[in-house]
């Protein structure tokens, strides 16, 4: 079963000019591109998208990296789309993924503990409020029909 999953292209990763490796690294992993956008996001927007971490000490860090500087944001579409995205970016703290994870998408382009270049929804649940929150009318799981 096809399943899509929220992919975002954060600050670092544009300014760093990691966009099309990365975009071409999804293709060839055999992911379509549903849909796509590039933003600057507005501190609101992403206070409500990381609602989740909002009592963090790392939150005012993490909103001022993510409005720092524009993202591109992709459905990305294909079996078993969430669960392979986040292998193929790697883990959250990239500076061991260049040790444990070395082709993950974050080991190529990050720089520390925030600034790791992508985003992936961590699940079914996360997948389904983030895709809608910039997507709306976009589903999870596509309609049987
Ligand atoms: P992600 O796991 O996609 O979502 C939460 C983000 O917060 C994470 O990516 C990093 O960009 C950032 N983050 C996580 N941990 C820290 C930290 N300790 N300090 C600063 N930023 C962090």
């Amino acid at each position: 079963e096809n399943e899509r999953t929220l992919a975002i292209v954060k600050p670092d990763g544009i300014s760093g000019n990691y966009t099309i490796s990365i975009t071409n690294i999804i293709l060839q992993s055999g992911f379509t591109i549903q849909t796509h956008l590039t933003l600057h996001l507005a501190q609101d927007t992403v206070t409500t998208f990381y609602a989740e971490h909002s009592t963090k000490t790392f939150f005012p860090s993490l909103i001022n990296y993510m409005t720092s500087g524009p993202v591109l944001i992709m459905v990305l579409e294909k079996v078993n789309a969430i669960a392979d995205w986040r292998t193929l970016i790697g883990p959250t703290d990239a500076r061991k993924a260049k040790i444990t994870h070395p082709h993950s998408i974050r080991a190529m382009c990050v720089e520390d503990l925030r600034r790791n270049c992508v985003h992936g929804s961590d699940s079914h649940e996360s997948a389904a409020r983030e895709i809608s929150f910039f997507f709306p009318g976009y589903a999870v799981i596509l309609d049987p029909s």
